[in-house]
């Protein structure tokens, strides 16, 4: 028999586990006492949030807590190489699905520098328009950087959110997340530059030394302080709170992190090999109908555990009907329902077919930027699971019709503003003949 003590006393809900036996979970009870199988003799681990991991053993055992956090200790530099303690030279695997992740980049990537940085003249220019909002994006989109930092921490592999912030990460503070931001939300457990030195994770039956546990590593709610965000007033970020919504049995980790191996999982985040499976899941076929010929389509959300798209408000997937004669011209159709702005396809006239976005409007003239004041919230997404259908009638003339769908970063006006160009991810795109008798395929 085996007790576990803290400073504060006996320590309940302790776990006793062991690497080759992962099904065998011990507990320990409120005295903090659990009872060891007679196999195997040695290699049991307690696990108490916020503390190292420690050897089960007889007697009693006094796991020691995580230090408080030291804000002068610098960050460990996870290239391979670079010190004893660089995250790369062991865990070679992690560190290269994260070198090509976009936490990595989390400060650099060409639209955060574009609002962020000053200078510029219209209307999408955050870093001019508002430059004490920048401490605020600093807070999520590079952690690392101090509290009281507006410049963004240079361009190294400190620079966005790396190894050592988010395994050095011990608990969530008192704030709600959304309205408390990135670092400010976290505790830390930065030891001091000549103490014991930490990592903090998943595993409660790691044998190795100076690694502590915490289930938050587990939770959606280690990903929220980051993923949700009110910014300069406005829902800028709700990915958390779509998660909660949506009351699924996946956490953000199970879709997001899968398995990539025994005791390891993916830390890429993001396209790729790594996807998710789910996504937009689109149907569509051309019918014959009394009035006419007539294009049906169905959109649909599928395994994905918050709206689609979510993300940065800026994000959206446009998708839109060409109808096109013999020999491939577009035909224009009338006006009706179901047609989409200029604004928003960035094509020269409003076409047939679909927007999956979170904007705010003022006027006819499409998304204002979401600091600006005024303007109405819209939000026109999929929520997990659901279906929308949608059909067209035909004009004359029409030969075949294309269907092309787009994932988009940013609106139209913004790319202009800043005179950028962006690659779509073209989600779907096919033609399809329209036949005699206007039976479709
Ligand atoms: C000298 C090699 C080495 C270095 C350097 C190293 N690790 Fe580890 N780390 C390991 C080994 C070995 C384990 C044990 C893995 C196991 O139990 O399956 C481990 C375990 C971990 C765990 C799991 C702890 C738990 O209880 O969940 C995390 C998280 C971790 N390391 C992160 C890091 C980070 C972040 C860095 C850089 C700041 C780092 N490691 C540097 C070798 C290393
Ligand atoms: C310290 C803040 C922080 C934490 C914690 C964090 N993220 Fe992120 N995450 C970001 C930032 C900032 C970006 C945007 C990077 C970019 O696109 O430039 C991002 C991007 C992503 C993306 C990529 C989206 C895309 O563009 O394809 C995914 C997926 C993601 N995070 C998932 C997660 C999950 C899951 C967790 C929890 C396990 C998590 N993140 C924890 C800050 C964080
Ligand atoms: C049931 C699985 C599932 C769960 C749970 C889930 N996601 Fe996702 N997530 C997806 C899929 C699938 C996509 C890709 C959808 C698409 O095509 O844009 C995605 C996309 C994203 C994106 C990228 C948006 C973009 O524009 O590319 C972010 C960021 C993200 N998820 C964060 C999170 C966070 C944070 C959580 C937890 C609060 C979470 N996800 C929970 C399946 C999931
Ligand atoms: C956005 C925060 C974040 C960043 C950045 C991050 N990790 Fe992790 N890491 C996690 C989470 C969350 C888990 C738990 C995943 C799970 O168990 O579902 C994890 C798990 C681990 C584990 C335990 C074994 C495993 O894979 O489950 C190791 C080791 C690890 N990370 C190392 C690293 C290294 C090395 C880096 C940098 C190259 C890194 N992590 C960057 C959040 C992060
Ligand atoms: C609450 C944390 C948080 C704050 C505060 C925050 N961001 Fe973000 N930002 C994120 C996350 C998480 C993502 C990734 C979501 C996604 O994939 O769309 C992101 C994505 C972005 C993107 C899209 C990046 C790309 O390459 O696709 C831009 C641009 C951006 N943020 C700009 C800003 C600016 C400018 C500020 C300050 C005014 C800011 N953010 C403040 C968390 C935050």
């Amino acid at each position: 028999m085996g007790r576990v003590l803290t400073a504060h006393g006996p320590a309940a809900d302790a776990l006793i586990t062991h690497q080759e036996f992962p099904g065998r979970v011990i507990t320990t009870n409120a005295s903090g006492e659990y009872q060891l199988p007679a196999t195997p003799k040695s290699g049991w681990m307690v696990a108490l949030e916020k503390h190292y991991l420690t050897h089960a053993r007889p007697g009693t055992v006094r796991p020691d807590p995580v230090p408080p956090d030291h804000p002068e200790t610098p960050w460990i530099d996870p290239t391979p190489g670079t010190s004893p303690r660089a995250c790369g030279s062991c865990h070679q695997q992690a560190y290269l699905q994260w070198r090509g992740s976009p936490h990595h980049l989390s400060s650099q990537s060409v639209l955060f520098s574009a609002l962020f940085s000053p200078g510029g003249q219209t209307a999408w220019h955050l870093g001019e328009n508002y430059p004490e909002a920048t401490a605020s994006c600093v807070s999520c989109h590079a952690p690392g950087g101090s509290a009281l930092e507006t410049d963004l921490p240079g361009e190294g592999p400190l620079s966005g959110v790396h190894c050592d912030f988010c395994h050095k990460i011990s608990g969530l503070g008192s704030g709600a997340p959304g309205l408390t931001h990135g670092r400010d939300l976290f505790n830390l457990a930065r030891p001091a530059a000549d103490g014991r030195p930490v990592v903090i994770g998943p595993l409660p039956d790691s044998t190795r030394q100076n690694v502590a546990y915490s289930r938050l590593f587990k939770q959606s709610r280690f990903c929220a302080p980051c993923h949700e965000g009110t910014v300069l007033g406005t829902k800028v970020y709700t990915t958390f709170s779509e998660w909660t919504a949506w009351n699924g049995p996946q956490n953000c980790q199970d879709c997001h992190m899968p398995n990539d191996g025994p005791r390891r999982h993916h830390h890429a985040m993001g396209p790729g090999l790594s996807a998710p499976p789910g996504g937009l899941h689109v149907t569509w076929s051309l019918q014959p109908s009394p009035a006419g010929p007539k294009v049906r389509l169905a959109i649909g959300s599928q395994q994905v555990g918050h709206a689609l798209p979510t993300g940065h408000i800026d994000r959206h997937i446009v998708g839109w009907l060409e109808f096109l004669d013999p020999d491939g011209k577009p035909i224009l159709a009338p006006l009706g329902p179901g047609f989409i702005p200029s604004w928003a396809t960035g094509l020269p006239n409003p076409a047939p077919g679909f927007l999956l976005a979170r904007w705010r409007q003022n006027g006819p003239e499409g998304p204002v930027p979401f600091w600006s004041p005024g303007g109405e919230y819209k939000d026109s997404r999929l929520l997990p699971g659901q279906t929308r259908e949608m059909e067209w009638q035909l004009p004359p003339g029409v030969a075949s019709v294309r269907l092309r769908v787009e994932h988009r970063k940013a609106w139209p006006a913004m790319l202009r503003a800043h005179q950028l160009s962006l690659t779509p991810t073209v989600l779907f795109d096919e033609t399809k003949p329209l036949f005699s008798g206007a039976s479709g395929r």
